[in-house]
């Protein structure tokens, strides 16, 4: 049993100048499960965010009726230029669809969840800013479904829900070097948890947004119900500064060197 903190340790291959530098790369240790006669640390983990306040597109929600229609309209609108991808359903025409002055609000809400992902779960320095590259509507009538994917050129990715039933996006482990016992052995488990399992699922809950690491595979179910599922998908990258100038790591995006 672990009594206290364990001592923690800074990435072993790495190369520092001073002890300064070094600090940068100690990793905080995370929450702990305790078990009644052993402890687990989930190190490594992969965050998956839901947003906690709700952007109101919902039936019941103060504000959310109103919004809901606008919503409707404005994405019936969008619609008209639809075309399949590939993927197994539609998405719209405009793939820069946060840039319409219609939709200034949610592009804010959006960019606050952004924000609260990368600088409070994952701790990135200030100085380094995520904004959204790409936005799309993503149609999914009855029977469509959306294929295994994952988004490149992009670091955060993250979809909102607009309407529809539930229809779960499920995340797979399966193509990471670390999902058997890291060799991909198929073990027969007693059960599944969040350490064995090769696919996770989340419901789609309107009014939300899901945030994940870009390179996260996943898909969506096909739709069951007679609503259309709608929902907005966007990719992110960074500008700002990252690295270390004296570790030769330094990177500046958008800036002059001086
Ligand atoms: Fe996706």
């Amino acid at each position: 049993m672990l009594e206290q903190n364990p001592e923690p340790t800074a990435a072993g291959d790495q190369v520092f100048y001073d002890d300064q530098q070094a600090d940068r790369s100690v990793k905080q240790q995370g929450s702990i499960e305790r078990a009644s006669n052993y402890d687990i640390v989930p190190m490594f983990p992969c965050p998956v965010y839901i947003s906690g306040e709700k952007f109101p597109v919902e039936d019941g929600v103060e504000g959310g009726e109103q919004a809901k229609q606008g919503f409707r309209e404005f994405v019936s609108n969008e619609a008209l230029g639809q075309y399949k991808n590939g993927m197994g359903n539609i998405i719209s025409e405009n793939t820069h669809i946060l840039d319409r002055p219609e939709l200034s609000n949610l592009k804010d809400y959006i960019q606050k969840n952004l924000n609260t992902y990368a600088h409070e779960v994952m701790r990135i320095q200030d100085s380094c800013e995520f904004y959204i590259t790409q936005s799309w509507i993503n149609f999914n009538k009855k029977g469509m479904r959306h294929l295994t994917h994952t988004h490149q050129n992009s670091i955060i990715s993250g979809c909102f829900y607009i309407a529809g039933g539930n229809c779960p996006i499920t995340f797979f482990h399966s193509s990471s070097p670390r999902f058997g016992m890291g060799g991909g052995f198929d073990f027969q488990y007693k059960d599944h948890n969040i350490y064995n399992s090769q696919s996770w699922w989340l419901n789609n809950e309107n009014g939300r947004v899901v945030i994940f690491p870009s390179w996260v595979q996943h898909q969506v179910a096909v739709n069951t119900h007679e609503e259309t599922r709608i929902s907005l998908a966007w990719n992110s990258f960074f500008k700002g500064s990252v690295g270390d100038r004296r570790s030769l790591t330094e990177l500046l995006m958008n800036n002059q060197f001086d």
